[in-house]
């Protein structure tokens, strides 16, 4: 590890590592658009949000921020700010209609052509394959609670790899396997919207399953150069109290925000509680032999998502239903302090929390932070600017932990921050705004917020101003 100075005198101005990776996150669905074009078939996201009373005001990504058809200007705006990387997700049904059989060149025509702008720009593209987009066919034969669609994932991950492969560095395999599985199957709050607990954990599995097939396969592929990674959401996981009983809700939101992934992917097996917790509603026979091998073959890096913390106290009082098993023995407390507009506290000690687990944990696995950012109430002013002063200082604290934990030692090699533009905030519609570039949906015009600009000059001085 690059050795940076520790003390905190030193923390007038917060320098990071040479090479530190600066960049933006976006996934396809939200900000693409073109829902039908070239071929492109519904996604479960699509068939979702024309649902009537699941997406707020019954917004679509059918449009969404136009990104497919204005690919170059975004790659501009990126470049004007300075971004080393961004991270992009690809849309399996743009590439694969129906999630079998043969590629569609023109979908991934799309794909070579916004790689080629980056790259010709300097900006280093980290590919994910799968951020939500499941096609909506492989969901009408039984989704992810069916082990085939972990099959036909690696023949799409082969897919992408066979054309991209030669041009992109860093590949990712899941975004939030957590959100699909539980969101998904359990809560019902994200597409395919079932409320089926059991189909939940078989989800989960199904979706470690398909990264490490994916993996395999990206391994086969590539060149030996790739880094290959997986982004989760790991839970910054606070028992309220020190009580036994508070402990044990925390640990069994750990088991299944958590370690229901970090386990099988990093160590070869489930966690003993998890499969104790929600014995009740499955026997795991789903797990056969040779699944934890694959699962748990080497990466490259870890992507960690974070935006608020999470704490836990005993209770049986109503928890969201996307924790299947931990409803009677834990409910979730507001952490105290500022919100953002999703209402999530705004507390960066959560992410060096975790940062601190990873390193002890994983210490061996560099981290690449995938996405960090906040939603707040932006709009234009009657001069045409946007004044997001709450977003730049989200990020700048944020940004404050990930330079602690890496004084402390912590192997973390970049930065995304969510967004790189407004967009379909899933479930919430265009009624949350994540970006540093302002959105208007009806002109499709970009506006630099305060915080772009922000973000522009933590890129060019390598840190944080003092
Ligand atoms: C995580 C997801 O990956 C992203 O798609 C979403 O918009 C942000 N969190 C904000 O909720």
């Amino acid at each position: 590890m690059t050795a940076i100075d520790a003390r905190p005198e030193a923390a007038t101005a917060l320098t990071f590592p040479p090479g530190f990776r600066w960049g933006a996150a976006t996934a396809a669905y939200q900000i693409e658009g073109a829902a039908q074009e070239d071929g492109r078939t519904p996604s479960i996201w699509d068939t979702f949000s024309h649902t009537p009373g699941r997406v707020r005001n019954g917004d679509t990504g059918d449009i969404a921020a136009d990104h497919f058809h204005r690919m170059p200007e975004d790659v501009a705006l990126m470049a004007g700010l300075g971004l080393t990387d961004y991270r992009l997700s690809v849309s399996w049904p743009r590439v694969q209609p129906t999630g079998r059989g043969p590629a569609l060149q023109k979908g991934l025509d799309f794909y070579r052509s916004l790689v080629d702008e980056l790259l010709g720009k300097g900006i280093r593209p980290v590919l994910t394959l799968y951020h939500w987009d499941l096609p909506q066919e492989l969901e009408d034969a039984g989704g992810w609670p069916v082990r085939e669609t972990a099959e036909r994932f690696a023949d799409y991950a082969a897919i992408v790899a066979g054309a991209l492969g030669d041009r992109v560095p860093t590949w990712t395999t899941l975004n939030e396997p957590w959100c699909s599985a539980f969101l998904g199957y359990a809560e019902g709050v994200h597409a395919p919207g079932r409320a089926e607990p059991t189909a939940a954990l078989r989800a989960a599995h199904h979706l470690n399953l398909a990264h490490g097939r994916a993996v395999g396969v990206l391994r086969d592929l590539l060149p030996s150069t790739a880094e290959v990674s997986l982004t989760l959401n790991l839970a910054a996981v606070r028992p309220l109290t020190r009580s036994a009983a508070d402990l044990d809700a925390a640990r069994r939101i750990d088991a299944l925000a958590n370690r229901v992934f970090l386990d099988p992917v990093f160590h070869g097996s489930y966690p003993q509680d998890l499969l104790d917790d929600t014995a009740a509603l499955t026997d795991w026979h789903f797990v056969r032999d040779g699944d934890l091998a694959a699962i748990s073959r080497p990466l490259d890096s870890l992507g960690l998502n974070y935006y608020t913390p999470t704490v836990v106290a005993a209770g049986t009082s109503a928890i969201p239903s996307a924790w299947p098993g931990a409803e009677k023995h834990a409910r979730f407390v507001a952490a105290p302090g500022p919100r953002t507009a999703m209402d999530w506290p705004v507390d960066a000690g959560g992410l060096h929390e975790i940062l601190t687990r990873l390193r002890a944990e994983l210490p061996d696995v560099p981290v690449l932070i995938t996405e960090n950012g906040a939603a707040y109430d932006d709009y234009r002013d009657p001069s045409g600017a946007v004044h997001d002063p709450e977003r730049i200082s989200y990020l700048s604290a944020h940004l404050a932990a990930v330079h602690r934990a890496i004084a402390e030692g912590a192997d973390i090699r970049g930065f995304f921050l969510w967004s790189l533009l407004d967009n379909f905030e899933w479930a919430y519609g265009y009624s949350k705004r994540f970006g540093i570039v302002h959105v208007d949906f009806a002109s499709q015009q970009r506006t630099l917020k305060d915080s772009a600009r922000w973000y522009a000059e933590v890129i060019r001085a390598g840190g944080l101003p003092a």
